[in-house]
């Protein structure tokens, strides 16, 4: 058994130990004829590691299956971001539970992610959760089959989790969920340790893919008929620092843009790596996506220092008001915590000030929750949750105000939608996504969906465009 702990993850390697390999993991095809079932919680990331979660499994011959119930392994890719994503996971093993004891007792339960990192989870399913067959950190998801493997042959609880960084492991098998629309890695963990953060714990340093292996992958997935690739990263603007002298994501973007595949994104942007050059780079080429996630968290310069975010309000503001000047039809979108612990009615009102500033089109708003292990849970909390509840209506009211003004801008234009399938809302129309990635429901037929085509819009709602297909 290998447990996390958190001490250990929090310090931070030589990166010259970071090791270059490709998957090897060789079993046997112990998952022929059974079924499995992977639920994933939190960011682009980990919908990309479930992608590979389900390529190792399909390698061994498990199937795919709609239910729990007819499964013979349920994988939980989780989060750890805020205590309502431990919440859930941990609601769901109840359902696990009893679905174990009554139907299906030789359900094999694993968990996988961001959860799996932290030592205080570890403890708990070591404790209370005995029905939970396996945990994989997020360090060696390469070895998940060998841990199940196992887990099937002892019969014992396996756990193994790292605390430091594993290798950099090229080829893992992935089934992709999208057949036109691709996430590509670009660059692994954190070193920015933000203060309420335990991303740098659970993901671990910064840890850059090499330029050739992403230009290969992007090659391939555009010879497969991808049109859209999503350069992943908690923070992608760090590309290259700690591999490279002089090859950062300006660069990248450059070569990735010059495969010539139809549209190229990238998420998630620190403002403190955000340069000049990457903002031309970006305006310059046309595949280059003008959509820009560029968290904020907070306006005020007081809380922005206990956050270790490293830039000011007025630092965002010029940034912000560059990207808007350069970049062409850009739409910009934020993540802002509110009730960080000293966040007065002054702070926040600085933070509504940049929000009414930017007018940003969209922006995810959170409540500030302690995490065990970050800085911040250190701090005394001096909001109470009555505070920080008003404190979220009251933004997302502003914020709201914004997206539906940046999305009535959109009315009666006609603009280019890679379309990516059927509506949600209306299985009569199909749906996609504008170039600055406006979620848009089209009245059109199905033959559409894996195209890039000319969509006029009709009507705008707070979250998303109708539209109809036009020649
Ligand atoms: N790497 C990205 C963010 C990743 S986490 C960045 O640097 O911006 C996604 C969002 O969750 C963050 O932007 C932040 O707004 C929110 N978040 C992270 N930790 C949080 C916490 N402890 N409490 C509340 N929100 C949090
Ligand atoms: Fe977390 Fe900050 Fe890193 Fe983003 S940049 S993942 S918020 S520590
Ligand atoms: Fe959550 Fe881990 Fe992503 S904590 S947001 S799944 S990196």
């Amino acid at each position: 058994m290998k447990k996390p702990n958190m001490n250990e993850a929090r310090k931070r390697h030589n990166n010259s130990e970071v090791k270059y390999t490709s998957y090897s993991v060789n079993t046997t095809k112990f998952g022929k004829g059974k079924k499995y079932y992977v639920r994933t919680y939190g960011c682009q990331m980990n919908e990309h590691d479930s992608e590979k979660i389900v390529g190792m499994l399909e390698s061994v011959g498990y199937k795919k299956s709609e239910d729990i119930e007819s499964s013979d392994i349920v994988i939980l890719n989780t989060c750890a971001i805020r205590e309502n994503a431990h919440d859930k996971v941990f609601g769901f093993l109840g359902v696990l539970k009893h679905i174990k004891d009554t139907t299906n007792p030789n359900l094999l339960v694993g968990i996988c992610g961001c959860m799996a990192q932290e030592e205080v989870v570890v403890n708990e399913i070591l404790k209370k959760y005995r029905y939970v067959d396996f945990v994989c950190g997020t360090h060696n998801l390469d070895n998940l089959l060998n841990i199940i493997e196992s887990k099937i042959q002892t019969n014992n609880q396996t756990i193994e989790v790292l605390s430091y960084e594993g290798d950099i492991v090229e080829n893992i098998p992935v089934v992709r969920e999208s057949k036109y629309s691709a996430w590509v890695d670009i660059i692994y963990g954190c070193d920015k340790f933000c203060t309420y953060c335990i991303v740098p714990y659970t993901r671990g340093s910064q840890r850059s893919r090499k330029k050739e292996d992403i230009i290969d992958e992007v090659k391939k997935l555009k010879e497969s008929g991808y049109k859209e690739i999503t350069l992943l990263g908690q923070n992608v603007n760090a590309y290259g620092k700690d591999i490279y002298d002089d090859y950062n994501l300006a660069n990248l973007l450059k070569d990735v843009s010059a495969t010539g595949i139809d549209r190229v994104r990238f998420v998630t942007s620190h403002p403190w790596d955000f340069t000049e050059e990457m903002v031309d780079v970006i305006a310059e080429n046309d595949n280059i996506m003008p959509y820009i996630h560029l968290p904020l968290q907070s306006g005020s310069n007081r809380i922005l220092k206990l956050m270790n975010r490293r830039y000011t309000k007025e630092d965002y503001l010029k940034l912000y008001d560059s990207i808007r000047s350069k970049v062409k039809n850009s739409s910009i979108t934020t993540d802002i915590i509110v009730g960080f612990p000293g966040e007065s009615e002054e702070d926040f009102e600085e933070t509504l000030d940049v929000v009414n500033k930017c007018k940003f089109d969209g922006a995810f708003t959170f409540a500030f929750s302690p995490r065990e292990n970050t800085p911040a849970a250190l701090m005394k909390e001096t909001v109470s949750e009555e505070v920080k509840m008003d404190r979220l209506h009251r933004l997302n009211e502003v914020v709201n105000k914004y997206s539906n003004e940046a999305n009535k801008k959109m009315n009666n234009k006609i603009v280019k939608c890679l379309v990516t399938s059927l509506s949600d809302k209306d299985k009569n129309k199909v749906c996609g996504y504008t170039e600055n990635m406006k979620l848009v429901n089209i009245e059109g037929d199905k033959s559409l969906i894996g195209k890039i085509v000319n969509v006029k819009i009709t009507d705008t709602k707070s979250f998303s465009l109708d539209g109809i297909y036009v020649k």
